[in-house]
């Protein structure tokens, strides 16, 4: 039984090492990620070429429940806010009202 106790412990504090250095390789941030969805067809970080600009928009997350709440699809964007959770909306939206290049707060 010891013999196996060490090797698994060693193993063990290696996964450990390993897990504590992730931060070095850390993935952008989860709103940032979701937002790369909207670059399509609002440019990168939603600040153009493309339609609206939606960088810097304040009040986003409201803007874009009323599109996926809305009990009939109106447009494109519609089916867009649809496709996410609330939480997600709120991760892209902070995200990209903490961009500039801007459409402003209409
Ligand atoms: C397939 C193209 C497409 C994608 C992808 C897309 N949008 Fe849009 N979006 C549009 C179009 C086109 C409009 C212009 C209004 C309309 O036609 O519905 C628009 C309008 C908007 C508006 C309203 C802008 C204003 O000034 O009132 C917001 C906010 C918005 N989009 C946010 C987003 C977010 C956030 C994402 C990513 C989750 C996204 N869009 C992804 C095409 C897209």
């Amino acid at each position: 039984m010891p013999i196996f106790h060490r090797p698994s412990l060693a193993c063990l504090s290696i996964a450990l090492l390993a897990a504590a250095s992730q931060p070095a390789l850390s993935a952008p941030a989860a709103g940032q990620l979701l937002a790369s969805q909207c670059a399509q067809c609002h440019g990168t970080n939603g600040a153009g070429p493309g339609f609206d600009s939606i960088a810097g928009k304040d009040d986003l997350y409201h803007e874009l429940l009323e599109m996926k709440y809305r009990s009939h699809i109106e447009g494109i964007m519609d089916r867009q806010a649809r496709g996410y959770t609330d939480y997600q909306l709120r991760l892209i939206s902070d995200y990209l009202s903490a961009q500039s290049g801007g459409g402003g707060d209409d």
